[in-house]
């Protein structure tokens, strides 16, 4: 044990230093351990991760306690003290499972002896330190939405959200996917809201990436809440769509099952190297009728008009905290305004131009962010500035996800209800 937590506080060093350039997720691919132990390590960085608040707050509270100056321990040694507080508040680690073998073992065990669960003075505080959030976030939520939802948001948040795969809806029945999946080690049964096209995984044996299903372009993973957005569209065969932040292009490639590679499917982003790898992925599955464009959707110009929009905007990605606890941490408060400008900027663009156009369109927005700005308010503001042209269409909502936050501006895929991302979604019509 003693050695798995001294990996994991080398990875947590090497991470801390680089969190600002690269995500959680993708920094544990780079972890050099195999097996169990590589396991336990990425476990461990998690969990630490994600309660970084918490363990750091009882940490300083601990060692005031214990009389120790923390900077007088070195990098290592201070990470290897927030992996030991991790497993004692979150792991149930007693004290006398810890064997630290470092110049300072001495002190370090002092402090350990020393913590306890942080508590807060003021209800901000309070959530802040159970759930481990930004002070900031949730003050941003607190008078938005009520105690109980926020909770179990924030408890949700802070958990592992569920795979699904989608399969190509033509090639292949939820049947023979859950057969093939199932002979390789899965845990895979037919979702129950999504039928035609979900699977759900509970049980894993390498990662989807590496199934047969996902090699030969008949299945890809995604989240449960992606497929939820591309179900509003109501896609029927033929139909000529504009996906206007299409990069990766998860949601283009469920967009084409549903075309059934017929009609056409215009996919702009701003972002040359997730085009890239869009090209890629798009090869894979075999796609042909996806035209991509590397182009800003706040000022591109449409030529003709869509019989559908997708806009799957840029956001602060808070409600992939369960896969990337890291996100907490580097998202500031100014992030929002940011993104909720772009948002408005990308929206409105689009329906300027649409609004001229002959026939009526329907345009699906969605984010995968937690915060009322980028979602609730904005389609609140774009409803005032366009009440004569725009509307909800709420019947290309129902049975998606549940109410928003308010009820009336479109939908939520609520991690603590549907174990997905969380993620707003609203259909409108121009
Ligand atoms: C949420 S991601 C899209 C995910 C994608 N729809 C999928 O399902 O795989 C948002 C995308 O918007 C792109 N983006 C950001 N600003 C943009 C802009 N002004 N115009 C077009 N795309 C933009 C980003 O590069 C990113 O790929």
């Amino acid at each position: 044990m003693a050695s798995t937590d001294k990996l994991a506080a080398k990875y947590l060093s090497l991470f801390l230093k680089s969190m600002n350039h690269v995500s959680l997720k993708k920094f544990t691919y780079h972890i050099r351990i195999k097996g169990r132990k590589r396991h336990r390590v990425q476990k461990l960085l998690f969990g630490t991760i994600n309660y970084l608040l918490t363990i750091d707050t009882a940490l300083r509270t601990a060692s005031k306690k214990a009389n120790v100056n923390l900077s007088n321990l070195s990098t290592m040694e201070l990470n290897l003290l927030r992996i030991l507080t991790y497993r004692i508040l979150f792991n149930n680690y007693e004290l006398s499972q810890i064997r630290t073998k470092t110049n300072n073992s001495k002190l370090i065990n002092k402090i350990i002896s020393h913590i306890n669960f942080p508590t807060g003075d003021t209800d901000i505080d309070r959530l802040a330190l159970r759930y481990s959030f930004p002070r900031w976030m949730i003050k941003n939520l607190i008078n938005r939405i009520d105690n109980n939802t926020l909770e179990l948001l924030l408890d949700s948040l802070n958990k592992r959200p569920t795979k699904w795969i989608a399969i190509n809806i033509n090639r292949i029945s939820p049947d023979e996917a859950i057969e093939s999946l199932n002979k390789e080690g899965f845990n895979a049964e037919q979702d129950e809201e999504f039928k035609d096209i979900a699977i759900k995984i509970s049980k894993f044996s390498k990662p989807l990436t590496k199934t047969n299903l996902y090699k030969k372009g008949l299945a890809i993973p995604v989240s449960k809440a992606s497929i939820g957005v591309v179900k509003a569209l109501k896609i029927t065969s033929g139909e000529i769509i504009l996906d206007a932040c299409a990069a990766p292009g998860v949601k283009t490639i469920l967009m084409n099952f549903y075309l059934n590679d017929s009609g056409k499917i215009y996919a702009i982003d701003i972002s040359p190297n997730r085009l890239k790898r869009m090209r890629t992925l798009l090869k894979l599955f075999n796609i042909n009728n996806v035209i991509l464009t590397n182009a800003d959707a706040r000022k591109i110009k449409l030529e003709k008009s869509f019989d559908k929009v997708l806009i799957d905007a840029p956001c602060t990605s808070s409600g992939m905290i369960g896969l990337s606890p890291d996100i907490k941490w580097r998202l500031k408060p100014e992030m929002i305004n940011y993104f909720s400008g772009v948002q408005l900027s990308i929206v409105e663009n689009i329906i300027q131009q649409l609004v001229n156009m002959e026939n009526k369109v329907q345009i699906v927005y969605s984010t995968c962010s937690i915060f009322p700005q980028e979602n609730e308010d904005l389609v609140k503001r774009i409803l005032n500035a366009y009440e004569d042209v725009v509307s909800i269409d709420g019947k290309s909502l129902y049975g998606i996800g549940l109410a928003d936050y308010y009820g009336k501006f479109g939908k939520r895929f609520y991690p603590f209800i549907h174990h997905t991302i969380g993620l707003f979604l609203t259909s409108i019509i121009v």
